[in-house]
């Protein structure tokens, strides 16, 4: 054991250089601290450096969960180049025996109970927690508590075109355009292919997200948390009147897009903030389409895909496309579902008022005639472009089928 001590040795290492010069705030030290002696070691390490530890331990004596584990992440681990299932799954249950016989579990009751731990049992049947010293160590709590290992999709999408996107203004609550809701029809057709079941539809409470789920024809949830960043004073303006009107404003947003915080609105930070219990929310749940704005959309695909703060107000979220995000393991790919565009016969009826029920009950489906990608649908006429602040690179787009660690 004293080379993988040593290892340990360096990771804590380099835990102090994170911790007391690049000014992190918390490290995750994730290794198989499964011995007394180990954490032990862990606990002088942190006093000698006035760092508090709170240990995260998952139990699991479910063989049917260790066995799909495997499957799932261990025969696509690098521990594994030649990912032969069968060998995978023998080699992988003889390890468990040799871990079983040095392992001392976490003891609430004698040995550890002055610790700071949580014990997830079963990925999360049942947990455990033991003295939570702080505010950082209950929000760890109340992540792991949330968090779940099942197989789902995330849809994200835009509303439909808005007649406030046709004129190139931010912010306000105006309703659909023609295209968007040629657009609220097609995702219409498209989630009936797909066939989800118990799809769960949310939308925020602004009239663009509303008439686009309308047009679903299926239950759907608002979400106030979910409406578009609010852009104070700057509220349906277009980007040529904010550079006219508050030129300061607009240079210093342009220089740190992600803090720049509009006067009387928010920032992106904000609204990682607002979002975070729709994020957790969505980590629970099946599949679930959310319809949303573009600024929400980004600030969710980068917690799914893990993308830095810097890159994140300029991911790319057009209009009239279909994110699908799935989980793999240690992340989550996305799929980009550019949707094809046509015009529909029968005119609908679309609410003109901001408000309705929080959940409607219409659940009548229509037939539906063509595919996504398969019907030699109209493509979307041109609309007018938005003017943008300076944009970053296209670099920071995404890519089809990326795959991003998460956790
Ligand atoms: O233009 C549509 C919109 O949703 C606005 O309501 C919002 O202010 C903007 O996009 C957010 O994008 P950006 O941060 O690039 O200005």
């Amino acid at each position: 054991s004293y080379p993988c001590r040593q290892c340990a040795l360096v990771a804590l290492r380099d835990v102090k250089v994170y911790l007391k010069e690049d000014g992190g705030q918390i490290a995750v030290f994730d290794a198989t601290n499964t011995t007394r002696e180990r954490r032990d070691l862990i606990l002088g390490f942190a006093k000698e450096n006035a760092f508090k530890v709170f240990f995260v331990e998952s139990v699991c004596d479910d063989p049917e969960v260790i066995a799909a584990n495997i499957m799932d992440v261990k025969v696509s681990s690098p521990d594994y180049p030649e990912q032969n299932r069968e060998r995978v799954m023998e080699d992988f249950l003889k390890r468990i025996e040799c871990y079983k016989v040095t392992y001392q579990p976490l003891d609430p009751d004698e040995y550890d109970k002055d610790m700071s731990f949580i014990k997830v049992i079963n990925v999360g049947c049942r947990f455990l927690v033991n003295r939570v010293q702080d505010y950082i160590q209950s929000k760890i709590v109340y992540y792991l508590m949330n968090i779940r290992v099942h197989s789902h999709s995330i849809y994200l999408c835009r509303h439909g075109e808005s007649e406030h996107n046709l004129q190139g203004r931010i912010g306000g609550d105006s309703g659909l355009s023609a295209h968007g809701r040629q657009f609220a029809r097609a995702l219409r057709d498209f989630i009936e292919e797909q066939k989800l079941p118990d799809l769960k539809v949310w939308t925020s409470q602004l009239r663009r997200t509303i008439q686009t789920a309308e047009e679903l024809a299926v239950p759907y949830e608002q979400w106030k948390i979910l409406n578009e960043i609010d852009a104070g004073v700057c509220e349906e303006m277009t980007y040529e009147m904010i550079q006219d009107s508050f030129p300061e404003e607009f240079a210093l947003r342009d220089q740190d897009k992600y803090h720049y915080r509009y006067p009387g609105g928010e920032s992106y930070q904000d609204l990682v903030q607002r979002l975070e219990p729709v994020i957790m929310e969505l980590e629970r749940q099946g599949n679930v389409l959310v319809i949303c704005h573009q600024a929400v959309m980004r600030c969710l695909l980068a917690y799914f895909l893990d993308k830095s703060a810097e890159d994140l107000p300029y991911l790319k979220c057009p209009l009239h496309e279909v994110l699908k995000l799935t989980p793999v393991a240690y992340g989550k790919t996305a799929l980009t579902i550019p949707l094809i565009l046509r015009k529909n016969p029968t005119p609908t009826l679309h609410r003109r008022n901001s408000y309705t029920p929080l959940s409607s009950h219409d659940q009548v489906k229509r037939p539906r005639l063509y595919s996504v990608g398969s019907h030699p649908g109209l493509p979307l006429a041109p609309s007018v472009s938005t003017p943008q602040f300076p944009r970053a690179p296209e670099g920071t787009a995404l890519r089809q089928n990326q795959v991003s660690v998460v956790y």
